[in-house]
């Protein structure tokens, strides 16, 4: 059984934490402090669970699952892990930091990993001790459920580093979509546009939100509408990688629309603050305006 590392205990790396280890891998899962890492194992148990009672999975299953996931307080016994997952706050100082202080313990053969959403690979790999073992390997939420993974290697990653990358991305059953270091990559450089231009459709009032969604949902055959998805995403972190399109490309038609704007100036950043372009204090989400 080979050991991943997972930085970062919030929605992605739980997601990345359950997926790895129903697959067979043992997981080393830690955050900011160990309570934070327990707490998401809690969840990862709550979603077994509940897929055990849904007769999706077995008992055994769940619990075999479980043991393989690992929460730690701090990076050292991360040095046994042939590959540590940064899954952190798309924030570059914060990755910055992590790939500093893990690069420390990491082994002489493992790679380090970002599953940034849209930073630069190549920019970063230089805070980690390595750039050859440095890489991209982008999720999708929710994880056990996507089915795809972008590997995103950098200037310098090493052929060896991106075929042992993909190999563990093919292990958990997803498909690969190798995609070049440029700004948002593939997946979130088709998607952040179309999250946007929704939002400012919101501003101009083109659409109201529900119809927006709905158009889009039964238009365009998407499983959720834009806004919907956003606020699923978190629009925080959607707010994020458009300022990184914004800065990396200086091409205006990244600016963030000023609905979104306003949301975040808010505090309201979708589903995991309760409120975005949807409601969620009630039964059903219900849209704000
Ligand atoms: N974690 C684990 N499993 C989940 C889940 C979660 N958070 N949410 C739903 N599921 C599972 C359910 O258990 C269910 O599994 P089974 O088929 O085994 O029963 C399955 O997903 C379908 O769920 P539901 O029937 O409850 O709901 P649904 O059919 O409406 O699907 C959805 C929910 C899968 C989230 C679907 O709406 C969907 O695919 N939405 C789009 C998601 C998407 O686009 N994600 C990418 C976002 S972009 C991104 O992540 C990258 C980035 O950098 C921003």
């Amino acid at each position: 059984m080979q050991t991943v590392a997972v930085i970062g205990a919030g929605m992605m790396g739980s997601g990345i934490s359950q997926t790895a280890a129903q697959f067979g891998h043992r997981v080393l899962l830690t955050d900011i402090s160990l309570e934070l890492a327990e707490k998401a194992k809690a969840g990862i148990a709550g979603r077994l669970a509940n897929q055990v009672a849904r007769q999706k999975i077995t008992e055994a299953d769940a619990t075999a699952t479980l043991g393989r996931i690992v929460p730690v307080g701090d990076y050292a016994p991360m040095s046994e892990a042939w590959l540590i997952i940064e899954a952190a706050t798309e924030r570059e100082e914060i990755k910055r930091k992590i790939f500093e202080a893990a690069g420390k313990v990491l082994g002489p053969d493992a790679i380090m990993a970002s599953n940034t959403s849209s930073i630069p690979i190549t920019r970063m790999a230089v805070s980690s001790p390595d750039p050859t073992r440095f890489i991209g390997i982008h999720f999708f939420n929710p994880v056990p459920v996507m089915q795809l993974i972008e590997i995103i290697p950098g200037l310098a990653s090493s052929e060896d580093t991106i075929a042992r990358t993909r190999a563990f991305a093919e292990s958990m059953n997803k498909h690969v979509v190798l995609a070049g270091d440029e700004p948002g990559f593939v997946v979130n450089r088709v998607l952040l546009p179309l999250i946007n231009e929704a939002a400012f459709l919101v501003g101009s009032g083109t659409g109201s939100i529900v119809d927006i969604d709905m158009g889009c949902r039964l238009g365009l055959n998407h499983p959720m509408g834009p806004l919907e998805l956003a606020d699923f995403v978190g629009l925080d972190t959607c707010m994020e990688i458009l300022k990184v399109l914004l800065d990396t490309t200086g091409d205006s038609k990244y600016r963030p629309a000023p609905m979104l704007v306003k949301l975040i100036d808010a505090g309201w950043y979708g589903r995991k603050t309760g409120k975005g372009f949807y409601d969620y204090s009630g039964e059903t989400p219900v849209p704000i305006r």
